[in-house]
């Protein structure tokens, strides 16, 4: 997969997709990443990337013409059609669901904004979607779209080895995850709980979708009404 971000700080985003399993992704040819800086596309000595907001206000806007530029010099780089992406706090929220719907794009385009956020007119010519991180304001796209390449790398095929499958990873099926416990069995914070210790896979996989339920339904009960449950699971939430 070929993940382009254009960015004032590429380096930024570069440097967090650089460590671990999506690091390995990088090294393995599995996600290659490349950065793009408007500041390179931008005219006159001063380079300018962003200008003051029409109609006045705080802030600055980031300027169409660099970044225009930047997205056809990405685009240009790879004939493979790709998905834009643009990241601010006015985007659909990021959801596994929608996190897995980018992973099987083999190319996105990730553009982050600075100040204000960028000119509305490159948004609507040539931004595909608008993603939200969540309900609070960054200084700019770029932890945002740190956050997009991890997500959707480690779950590209061959990311994560079977230690580490998705399947079982929290949102999958819509619930959070259950607790885990290692060694030692017994601490002075406390003990593993004895069923996982029972060799017994149906009791444990029974405990661990209880604990999951639980926790969704004590924490965050609004994901009840998006996964999907079994009745078994539904007969232990009325109780
Ligand atoms: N840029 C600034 N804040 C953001 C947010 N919450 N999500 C995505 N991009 C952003």
């Amino acid at each position: 997969m070929r993940i382009d971000v254009i960015s004032l700080f590429p380096e930024f985003v570069a440097q967090c997709a650089a460590f671990g399993v999506v690091g390995r992704a990088g090294e393995r040819g599995l996600l290659s990443l490349h950065g793009w800086n408007p500041r390179d596309y931008a005219e006159g000595n001063y380079r300018r990337v962003d200008d003051r907001p029409c109609g006045g206000g705080p802030g600055m806007v980031m300027l169409i013409d660099p970044l225009r530029a930047s997205l056809q010099a990405a685009r240009a780089a790879d004939p493979a059609p790709a998905r834009v992406v643009y990241l601010s706090p006015q985007g659909v929220p990021l959801t596994q669901a929608k996190v897995r719907e980018l992973a099987a794009r083999e190319r996105l385009i990730l553009l982050c904004g600075r100040y204000e956020g960028i000119d509305e007119r490159l948004i609507q010519a040539e931004v595909d979607e608008e993603i939200s991180i969540g309900d609070y304001v960054l200084s700019g796209g770029e932890l945002a779209a740190a956050v997009v390449v991890d997500a959707v790398a480690r779950l590209r095929e061959g990311v994560l080895g079977d230690a580490e499958s998705a399947v079982q990873d929290s949102f999958e099926d819509g619930l959070l995850d259950c607790p885990h416990y290692s060694r030692p069995i017994e601490h002075e914070l406390g003990s593993v709980p004895e069923v996982l210790l029972s060799g017994n896979h149906a009791h444990i996989a029974a405990w661990r979708r209880m604990q999951a339920l639980g926790r969704t339904w004590q924490r965050r009960p609004d994901l009840l009404d998006e996964a999907s449950l079994s009745k078994a699971d539904r007969k232990l939430l009325a109780t």
